[in-house]
């Protein structure tokens, strides 16, 4: 019933792609949360017009003006946060650090987005370091946004292989479908309440994969089978 629907609000600072599968997903008339606000940090944030374009209300709070007063640019966002009564925050793509307070005030309500398995590869420029990691898998996280910058509580991941032929680009687009396969999914969870943080740890309330993916693929080695151990075979219920 859309009046038990969280009130939630995107923040972008660029083209808003994760915006553009949330827009996707909250079309469903059962999607637990309606994206009431796009805010951006920008004003030439492509997002905005994705935002437009269907019909959400859209903000700009710009950052540069307020310097290094985070606090003051915080508060000019909140206060379009409070007109559009939002209740949950969707982090995508939003390129400003958010100070203690701000994110203490939205603890346990506030999500982001970032393109590694956390807590491999925090930061910046993460496709280029995983490969020069020289990694197999790499992938995408969703989480509770904590003080710590790419630190909080994990809602979702997804791993994707990493291909021999790959470059920078090709790995953030592999990482990037997966993206927007499990944001929708634990903004849904977080939502309707089947994602809760509880004493700084996330409690899902949601069927989780068994199994196990592997990159190269054991089956595909070219040793002889008896040599390959099979993978392990998921218990009922786990
Ligand atoms: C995504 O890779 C996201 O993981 C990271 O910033 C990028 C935003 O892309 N936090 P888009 O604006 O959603 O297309």
């Amino acid at each position: 019933m859309a009046e038990l629907k969280r009130r939630v609000a995107v923040l972008i600072s660029g083209r808003g792609s994760n915006l553009g599968a949330l827009i996707e997903a909250a079309r469903h008339p059962d999607y637990p949360a309606e994206l009431a606000l796009v805010l951006s940090n920008r004003a030439d944030a492509a997002g905005l017009e994705r935002a437009g374009a269907a019909g959400i209300p859209t903000a700009v709070v710009e950052s540069r003006p307020f310097g290094k007063d985070r606090a003051a640019f915080e508060a000019a966002m909140q206060a379009r946060l409070d007109e559009a009564g939002i209740g949950l925050i969707a982090l995508a793509g939003f390129m400003r650090v958010l100070t203690e307070g701000f994110v203490s005030a939205w603890s346990g309500r506030m999500l982001n987005i970032h393109p590694s398995i956390l807590p491999a590869f925090p930061g910046l420029d993460t496709h280029a370091r995983a490969l020069a990691a020289g990694v197999r898998l790499h992938g995408c996280t969703v989480h509770f946004v904590t003080p710590g910058v790419d630190e909080g509580p994990v809602i979702a991941q997804a791993a994707v292989p990493v291909l021999p032929e790959d470059d920078e680009s090709a790995l953030a687009a592999r990482v990037l479908a997966q993206e927007h396969r499990i944001y929708p999914a634990a903004l849904a969870w977080a939502a309707s309440g089947a994602a809760r943080l509880v004493d700084g740890r996330v409690v899902l309330n949601v069927p989780m994969a068994g199994g196990a993916f592997a990159n190269p693929l054991p089956g595909h080695s070219g040793l002889p089978t008896e040599m390959v151990p099979s993978p392990p075979v998921p218990r009922a219920g786990s």
